[in-house]
């Protein structure tokens, strides 16, 4: 097997780090292959803020306690998903950004913001450290918006934590290839159905100590109410998502 691919087939979260100076030289080739990812029409939508500031990494660590990994790792990175830099480049090119609230620009954004992410955690990988991504972090975004001084049509994604990793950690099971990776149309809910039936079974038996609920009843505890809900106006606030129903909002 080659090694990139034994390093995307080898990947799993890990939560506890050991206290390690990552070499500049290896944070600065992480944060290329995070700029190499593709990007909707090469606009490369997205900020990637390293958490250099012990005071201010302390600060988002205590205001994310169940996320602790934040103080403990190497390094610390939020991705921002980015269209500032659309806006300040429309505005002086034309004096507008119109389409700055759609939902499209949204998905654009955070699409661009993704992938950058999964290339850096994969170098990161590939250069022996383990990673977390963190996306609680989005229950702090209106103070991590003021932390990090982000101006209007940005965001804060998630985090990702690198390091050196203190555990052992095993391959967590995925959900059955029948419905995750199909040929030409969508699987019936009667496959689909069967799969998760038969992946919560594999899940039990995995035995995770932080996943106790059946796939399916975690979902649909989770599904119950909205994440985050006061993002909804975070949002809006930042300028993004405030096309609803078609129409622009003020
Ligand atoms: C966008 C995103 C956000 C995540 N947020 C968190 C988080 O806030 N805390 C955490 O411990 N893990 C977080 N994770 C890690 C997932 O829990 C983990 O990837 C998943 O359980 C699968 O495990 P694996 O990566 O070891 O295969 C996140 C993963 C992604 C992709």
């Amino acid at each position: 097997m080659n090694p990139t691919l034994h390093t995307l087939l080898s990947h799993k979260t890990v939560r506890d780090f050991l206290p390690f100076d990552m070499p500049y030289s290896e944070v600065a080739l992480i944060a290329d292959a995070a700029r190499r990812a593709s990007s909707w029409m090469n606009g490369q939508h997205y900020t990637i803020i390293r958490i250099t500031s012990p005071q201010l990494r302390q600060r988002i660590a205590q205001a994310s306690p169940h996320n602790p990994q934040i103080a403990a790792c190497s390094e610390f990175w939020i991705f921002v998903a980015d269209v500032h830099k659309a806006d300040v480049g429309g505005r002086a090119y034309s004096g507008s950004f119109a389409a700055s609230g759609s939902v499209e620009t949204l998905i654009t954004a955070t699409t661009d913001t993704a992938l950058a992410a999964q290339n850096a955690a994969v170098a990161a990988e590939s250069l022996g450290y383990a990673v977390c991504f963190v996306g609680s972090i989005r229950t702090l975004a209106a103070d991590l918006i003021e932390w990090l001084a982000l101006p209007k049509h940005t965001f804060p994604l998630f985090g990702l934590c690198m390091g050196k990793p203190a555990v052992e950690m095993r391959l967590k099971p995925r959900l059955p290839e029948c419905v995750s990776v199909v040929e030409n149309r969508y699987p019936d809910d009667g496959v689909l159905s069967e799969a998760l039936a038969q992946y919560e079974k594999v899940m039990t038996e995995f035995a995770e100590e932080r996943e106790k609920l059946p796939y399916r009843e975690k979902f649909a505890r989770f599904y119950d109410n909205e994440y985050a809900p006061q993002n909804r106006e975070v949002l809006q606030r930042q300028g993004l998502c405030t096309q609803t129903d078609g129409v622009q909002a003020a």
